[in-house]
């Protein structure tokens, strides 16, 4: 790509028909709500793509990218991508760590049940069934004949990719006490001066990643998890998708079992059929 070509790229501008399209694209495909100001947003991360795919024009990009053909060649998965949300952390809400290792254990332990299944559903890169591995994997060592499996899904092929290849530089791991970098991290080489890890073996064993859209249909799961993350994630959902999203995961969780959401989130208004615990946990009554 000449100069010339490259200054053109970062002039273009997203007009409103394309931005409608790529709105309700987002809408009846992920239950995301693009607001009307989020055309900047759009706009801004979705020059790169018309960069990467050499379509140097909003109009045929948007257009392309919604195809068939964009479809196939994987197009519309990185435009996916782009515009999903993936701000995420190691250990991030502490509090609802603290809740599932305090709270949800030990009542889990008095069952007669010894196999623990949780779900990381919208697991972005990772940090979060990481963080459940480390956590699972302590308890399981001072709680004889328990076990436990984790699936992670994310809706976006690209952040997936990043949670599958575990690979994490030091200032993400920021919040992960030391002991715990030392006893599930390996150094890995890495190029300038910022420290690279990767995720041990014994942690990555116990995740089952998968590519899962919330609003479709996912039968194939079974309907036994004991707890389900699915945090900072409906946040982005427009109401009435928020509201079959939810039906749906607690459909999938076990009586007795959690639905733990973002902090600033609240669904207590979409299902008779669990009862807020704490802030932003809810447990399953019927
Ligand atoms: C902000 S991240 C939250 C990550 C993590 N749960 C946390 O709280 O740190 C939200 C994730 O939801 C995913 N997502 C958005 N729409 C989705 C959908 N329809 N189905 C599944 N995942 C979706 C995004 O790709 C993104 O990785």
């Amino acid at each position: 790509m000449s100069l010339a070509e490259a200054q053109n790229i970062y002039s273009q501008k997203l007009e409103e028909p394309e931005f409608k399209l790529i709105q309700d694209f987002m809408l009846n495909n992920l239950g995301v709500k693009l607001s009307p100001i989020k055309i900047v947003m759009v706009n801004s991360r979705l020059i790169k793509r018309l960069r990467a795919s050499g379509i140097y024009n909003f109009p045929d990009y948007v257009r392309f990218a919604l195809s068939a053909e964009g479809k196939r060649t994987g197009e519309l998965q990185c435009m996916i991508d782009e515009l999903t949300t993936h701000k995420t952390d190691f250990f991030r809400e502490p509090e609802q760590y603290n809740f599932l290792m305090d709270v949800v254990m030990p009542e889990f332990s008095q069952q007669n049940n010894h196999f623990f299944k949780i779900w990381s559903a919208g697991c972005s890169s990772g940090e979060e069934p990481y963080t459940m591995a480390m956590l699972l994997n302590q308890y399981q060592l001072t709680h004889a004949g328990f076990d436990f499996s984790i699936a992670a899904s994310d809706v976006s092929n690209g952040i997936l990719s990043k949670a599958i290849t575990g690979i994490y530089n030091e200032q993400t791991l920021k919040d992960v006490d030391q002991a715990l970098v030392k006893r599930y991290f390996t150094p890995v080489p890495s190029e300038g001066n910022n420290n690279t890890f990767a995720v041990n073996k014994i942690l990555k064993d116990k995740i089952n990643f998968s590519i899962i859209n919330l609003v479709d249909h996912y039968k194939f799961l079974p309907n036994y998890f004991d707890v389900i993350f699915c945090r900072n994630t409906l946040i982005y959902f427009e109401d009435q998708a928020k509201r079959d999203v939810v039906k749906k995961l607690i459909s999938k969780i076990k009586v007795g079992g959690y639905l733990f959401v973002g902090l600033s989130e609240t669904v207590s208004q979409y299902s008779k059929d669990i009862k807020q615990v704490s802030p932003s946990i809810y447990k399953k009554i019927v």
